[in-house]
């Protein structure tokens, strides 16, 4: 690379195109404006909207929040403010925004979240959407749609056939094989998937013997969980050739790298923004010096290098 020429951090998938592979995670970037003041938006790659549902819900009681070693659990229950009031009050300021928005879908039903995307597929300012597998079923019992294979496979041949938008397809890490869960998303036909959501966990407080979170168990995220989110990307690289999003505990611009690395073409920053509002920002950031640094030209190039051969 000739010293002065600035490496191209750019990142494509699914005929988005990113100014850089930073995007911030569903669920800790509200609806993207609620941080405009916070932090530079035009220079991160894009953010995900919180959770959006048919109809608007108001999450868990509290306590939802609990700080754990390295991370953090949650039960916020999908708290939100439903789609129609999402596209009729959010999207507008959304719109305006300088950097692209994924509108993250969830519902209890396949019926429902295809209700939630054909809402959304008559409204501007949405770059794609992101499906939230980690649901229950309430038509089957409560079977989460994302630890099951053929459930999954069924509710993304169903979103796919009316989304007008690139369907990134987010998978559950409570399962025992995410490769297998990939390729169900794959097969469906799946745009791209995103991994990992939280892993299923619970504090207790020995003195008083209760639960610390009133919903009892509750989501695992921060660096806890990212050892495990990048093996889980590893393995989900090499059972499907659709571009992955990663995410699990990045809190540095070197953490963002190792996921590529191990087969993601952009990352998702979610619980750093709790403990530092620009992480996000921070992050991205960072990415052009490394890559100086490192003599990268093109920050792709990153994608699926993890180096096998022993030094
Ligand atoms: C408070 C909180 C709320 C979340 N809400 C959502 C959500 O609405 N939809 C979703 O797909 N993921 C949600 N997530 C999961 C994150 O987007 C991300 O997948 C997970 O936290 C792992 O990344 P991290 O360790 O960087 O936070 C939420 C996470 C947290 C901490």
């Amino acid at each position: 690379m000739i010293p002065s020429q600035k490496p191209d951090l750019r990142v494509r998938f699914c005929g988005i195109e990113l100014r850089n592979p930073i995007i911030a995670a569903s669920g800790t970037f509200g609806y993207g404006m609620e941080f405009e003041d916070i932090l530079a938006l035009d220079k991160i790659g894009a953010f995900v909207t919180k959770g959006l549902s048919k109809e608007p819900m108001p999450g868990n009681p509290p306590p939802r929040l609990i700080e754990t070693a390295a991370g953090m659990l949650n039960a916020i229950g999908l708290q939100n403010v439903g789609v129609q009031a999402f596209v009729e009050n959010k999207l507008p300021a959304i719109q305006r925004l300088p950097c692209p928005a994924i509108a993250n879908v969830f519902g209890s039903s396949i019926e429902d979240y295809c209700a939630v995307i054909h809402a959304l597929n008559a409204a501007e300012g949405i770059a794609a959407y992101e499906l939230n597998a980690s649901c229950p079923n309430t038509h089957s019992g409560g079977m989460v749609f994302g630890t099951d294979a053929t459930t999954l496979y069924e509710l993304v041949l169903r979103a796919k056939s009316v989304a007008r938008r690139p369907l990134i397809v987010k998978l559950s890490p409570n399962v025992t094989s995410i490769a297998i869960m990939a390729r169900a998303a794959a097969e469906a036909g799946a745009d791209a998937i995103s991994l990992i959501n939280t892993f299923l966990g619970i504090s207790i407080d020995a003195n008083t013997r209760r639960p610390r979170l009133a919903n009892v168990t509750g989501g695992l995220s921060g660096p806890a969980i990212k050892p495990m989110a990048l093996r889980m990307v590893y393995q989900a690289a090499r059972a499907v050739s659709i571009p992955i999003l990663g995410m699990g505990g990045i809190t540095t611009t070197e953490d963002a790298i190792e996921f590529m690395l191990a087969g993601a073409t952009a990352v998702q920053v979610g619980t750093a923004s709790y403990a530092d509002p620009r992480a996000v920002e921070r992050i991205a950031n960072g990415l052009q010096p490394w890559c100086s640094r490192h003599h990268i030209e093109k920050i792709s190039s990153l994608t699926r290098g993890l180096n096998m051969n022993a030094e």
